[in-house]
């Protein structure tokens, strides 16, 4: 198969053209970035990884009604999408205190918060993906009231969904942040989730021993990255057979 032309490369995924229109593919890099690209590395087999368990979680959160752009994995890297105009809202859900919430509002990490706290970050790059309120997305044009209301009550049924998934494979759902998009057909546009559910963005802990097992291993330093993307999958029921490093492709695609 010919190479596909690129449409965007971020810094984890990359993004071809799809085989017909309205679809394009996604690839899952191995590339790791923290803080807003000043931190970078490469954790080997992460994007065959995180393409299976984003695959996982997407198909699982179709079957209970939540729209996405997700179509079905190709290969080991690559998944086929629909195409959306993704809206420049980060959509993050909390349920325990970690990383920039701490700091902000000087609280311990791992503390239970008194219920999901929903934050909405501007996606840019230059200013550093700042925490906006809904009167600053609205007034900015960046989404509509209806649109933000529809982020933010897929984003809670997404928050009770995956945290009783995760909680019976002993993960504990920490916070995660979501993309949504909006999904053009002939008669109507709705808005779709997008982008990737993985332990690139989410946090996810050991619910017996609390230990991290997503990508603030990488951000802080503490080593065995790549074991611990391998864990989730494992525990998801979706490790390639022979370990990320298989590049002979899975034997049946559900
Ligand atoms: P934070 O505590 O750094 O704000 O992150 C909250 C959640 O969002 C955490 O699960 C990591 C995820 N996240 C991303 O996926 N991309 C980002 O650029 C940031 C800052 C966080």
């Amino acid at each position: 198969m010919a190479r596909r032309r690129k449409l965007y490369e971020g810094k984890a995924k990359v993004l071809y053209e799809g085989p017909e229109p309205g679809t394009l593919i996604q690839y899952f890099k191995d590339d790791a970035t923290a803080f807003n690209n000043a931190k970078k590395g490469v954790i080997t087999g992460k994007g065959v990884l995180n393409n299976r368990i984003s695959e996982y979680l997407m198909t699982r959160l179709a079957e209970v009604g939540i729209p996405t752009h997700f179509v079905r994995r190709l290969n080991m890297r690559e998944q086929l999408i629909r195409e959306v105009e993704i809206i420049p809202i980060e959509v993050v859900v909390r349920n325990i205190a970690a990383g920039s919430i701490c700091k902000r509002l000087d609280l311990e990490e791992g503390k239970m918060l008194p219920r999901s706290i929903v934050e909405y970050y501007y996606k840019s790059d230059r200013l550093n993906d700042p925490l906006v309120a809904e009167e600053h997305i609205t007034a900015f044009g960046w989404a509509s009231a209806q649109d933000i209301d529809d982020m933010m009550s897929m984003s809670l049924r997404i928050n009770d969904f995956l945290s009783g998934l995760l909680i019976g494979v002993g993960l504990r759902l920490v916070d995660f942040k979501l993309e949504f998009g909006r999904y053009y057909t002939e008669e109507s546009v709705i808005v779709v989730l997008a982008d990737e559910i993985s332990p690139d963005n989410c946090r996810l802990w050991d619910s017996g021993t609390n230990e991290k097992l997503d990508k603030d291993r990488f951000r802080r330093d503490l080593g065995g990255e790549r074991e611990a993307y391998q864990e989730v999958a494992r525990r998801l029921g979706v490790l390639p057979e022979a370990g990320p490093m298989d590049l002979k492709g899975p034997k049946a695609i559900q």
